[in-house]
């Protein structure tokens, strides 16, 4: 499907090792998996590896557990306690560096401050934070304690904070005075006390010190960090929770306005991220393995915090942005720590392309061994930059396929194993335990080169445990297309070869710079400006990006469409969301086009905001509407596009 030639001949590469594994997977699933599971520390065995209720899995039930004694003082009674467990960077160049034995009693600390707050097994904790080394602390003092946590993006307005935390019904939230960005702090507290007047539960908040900027502190409900924590670490035995017990709910983009809080088990999970961190990145408890996603997104709980401590490697924390103070910051940062794991994603990539080799030049990059890419279709170009200038054509990339649902990688080269060949722009082969397919629109499996939509026909460990509060909308979003068949809400291609190619998102969800946003929530906010009466947002392919955010707006009676309404919609939707949901451009329009039943007719204006031709309009109420539709783009297209 790739032109772009690699420079080894990747058809003569021994596979036997792999397709032997993945047989034998899908064969005998649960023996396979109870052999994978052995691997981890269990406080007592499981009854049944797995109980399949459609759509309810529970893997390894009655198993007991604790995500933080894996993570962490499994190390302990080994050499590894002594080595590094975080190396963390701040923006302004500030260190720190974090052996296990550290981690161990940091995290002992963090759970006794929170059991000292009233938190206990079942409790919802919200963390609002930036990549501070206190938030993977947290995230395994509540996984000590058995207290599900519950990370939200810090880029999320006051509006976004308060519902998530509301949803989720936090009793607790952490954030910090502020955090960097471009040399400038952002005032976190600032957003959670406005976030805070409207979230009946929470009934504190600890606030770390990072920026050292005024903060507003309520008395007997704000509490500074350093004041709470005891100086002696004490010992908090780990909670042995049931396989099933919640280890976290995070809060993802789905199809209608209100965001989904995906809930993870604790057994699967570690079970699915211990195995697929070992066969995808071959990690090794002497890899330095930096993500560079941030925890506030699926990404960073996995490969940031719960797989590679559970191998014991060492993993790189960067507070800030990438390309800050200089482009090589990044590439600065690699050669420092000499990190041997690289995972990011395909913006990212594509960013730095744009500024060109010569700042890769300046640096030792030969500590990498492997690459990774996550998050949206790597287009070749991208992948075949990446193999050569920061891989140095010594480094197999992973283009690892997985959503927020998944909970781990699912299809991926698998180095860790033996490497398939591999085909610049294609995610390769599922892992073992994946059962993928691609299906037409009556689940019946496409012939190669076909598209269709990407399914996952088996249960597997890492899969959510539900939608917090909703079991409906869980069998509604992802079972109900095709019964007792998981649907991904994505396109895919598999070639004759059977590898997948990512073809982006079939429902209504964005994938902007690998983040994801429902078109619904974006349209929520747009609407909730008083001169908005409707709006309407689809996607346009953008070259750094993968997709940008046009929206079609719909003024109110005595509204006038000016560029400073324009604007104001932006910081509005900005202030509403968060900066996640910037607009790239906003046509006025007096019309959208929809369906006989009112639904507006995405296809239409993603063709009008590509400029592509518009195929088959015949289901549409008011063809007119297309027309006039087109008619005002084509006007728009001449005047200068408001950012
Ligand atoms: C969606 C899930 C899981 C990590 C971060 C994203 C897209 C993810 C790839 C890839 C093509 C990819 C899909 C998926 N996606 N990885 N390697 N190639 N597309 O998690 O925010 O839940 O988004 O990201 O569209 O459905 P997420």
């Amino acid at each position: 499907m790739s032109d772009l030639s690699l420079p080894f001949d990747t058809r003569y590469l021994p596979v036997k090792k792999f397709h032997h594994e993945y047989r034998r997977s899908i064969e005998q699933p649960e023996e396979f998996w109870a052999e994978q599971a052995r691997q981890l520390d269990w406080f007592r065995p499981w009854d049944k590896v797995l109980e399949w209720d459609p759509p309810f899995a529970h893997w390894f039930a009655g198993g007991l557990l604790n995500a933080s004694h894996i993570c962490v003082d499994r190390h302990i009674k080994h050499w590894r306690r002594s080595k590094v467990a975080i190396y963390w960077e701040g923006e302004p160049g500030d260190t720190k560096v974090l052996s296990y034995s550290t981690l161990y009693n940091e995290v002992n600390r963090f759970a006794a401050m929170l059991r000292n707050r009233g938190i206990g097994k079942g409790d919802r904790v919200a963390l609002y934070l930036p990549m501070l080394p206190e938030l993977p602390i947290i995230m395994l003092a509540c996984a000590r304690i058995g207290a599900p946590h519950t990370v939200i993006f810090s880029g999320f307005s006051a509006q976004a904070l308060a519902d998530r935390v509301n949803d989720v019904g936090a009793k607790l939230l952490v954030t910090a005075d502020g955090g960097y960005r471009r040399g400038k702090t952002i005032p976190l507290k600032t957003v959670v006390d406005e976030a805070l007047t409207m979230c009946p539960t929470v009934e504190s908040t600890i606030v770390v010190r990072r920026a050292n900027i005024p903060v507003s502190m309520k008395p007997s409900r704000d509490f500074w960090l350093d004041d709470l924590l005891e100086q002696e670490a004490p010992y908090i035995a780990p909670e042995p929770v049931e396989s099933n017990h919640p280890l976290y709910i995070l809060y993802t983009s789905g199809t209608t306005g209100k965001p989904k809080g995906i809930v993870h088990s604790t057994g699967g999970y570690m079970v699915h991220n211990y195995c697929t961190y070992k066969w995808a990145f071959d990690i090794r408890e002497e890899s330095v393995y930096w993500c560079s996603a941030d925890v506030g997104w699926v990404t960073g709980h996995s490969s940031i915090v719960y797989a590679p401590l559970a191998h014991g490697a060492a993993i790189v924390l960067y507070e800030g942005a990438p390309d800050y103070p200089n482009v090589d910051r990044w590439w600065h940062i690699i050669d420092k720590y000499g990190v041997t794991i690289f995972y990011t994603s395909p913006t990212a990539i594509r960013m730095f392309m744009g500024y060109g080799e010569k700042w890769l030049a300046k640096h030792d990059l030969s500590s990498l061994e492997l690459l990774g890419s996550v998050g949206e279709p790597i287009n070749p170009e991208a992948w075949v930059w990446f193999y050569r200038h920061v891989g140095g054509e010594r480094c197999p990339i992973v283009d690892t396929w997985w959503q927020t649902e998944t909970g781990g990688i699912m299809i991926s080269p698998a180095p860790g194993i033996e490497c398939v060949p591999l085909k610049p722009g294609s995610a390769t082969l599922p892992l073992p335990g994946v059962d993928a397919d691609v299906v037409d629109e009556s689940g019946n499996p496409v012939p190669p080169e076909t598209r269709g939509l990407l399914v996952i026909k088996k249960p597997w460990p890492g899969m959510l445990l539900g939608i917090h509060g909703n079991p409906e909308r869980y069998q509604q979003a992802y079972w109900s297309r095709f019964p007792g068949i998981y649907y991904t809400g994505d396109y895919a291609v598999k070639d004759r070869d059977g590898y997948f190619w990512m073809l982006g998102r079939a429902d209504e969800v964005l994938k902007i710079a690998g983040h994801r946003i429902g078109t619904a929530e974006l349209e929520d906010a747009a609407i909730s400006h008083a001169e908005v009466a409707e709006a309407a947002v689809v996607g346009k392919s953008d070259p750094v990006k993968g997709e940008s955010i046009v929206i079609f707006v719909r003024i109110k009676e005595g509204s006038s469409p000016t560029q400073d309404l324009k604007q104001a919609i932006i910081k509005h939707m900005r202030q509403v969301v968060g900066p996640i949901a910037t607009p790239d451009a906003v046509y006025f329009v007096t019309r959208l086009p929809k369906t006989r039943s009112g639904k507006i007719v995405r296809r239409v204006l993603k063709a009008v905001a590509e400029n592509t031709p518009i195929g088959d309009v015949s289901t549409l109420e008011d063809e007119a509407v297309v027309e006039e539709i087109i008619k005002i783009y084509q006007e728009l297209k001449q005047v200068q596009e408001v950012k």
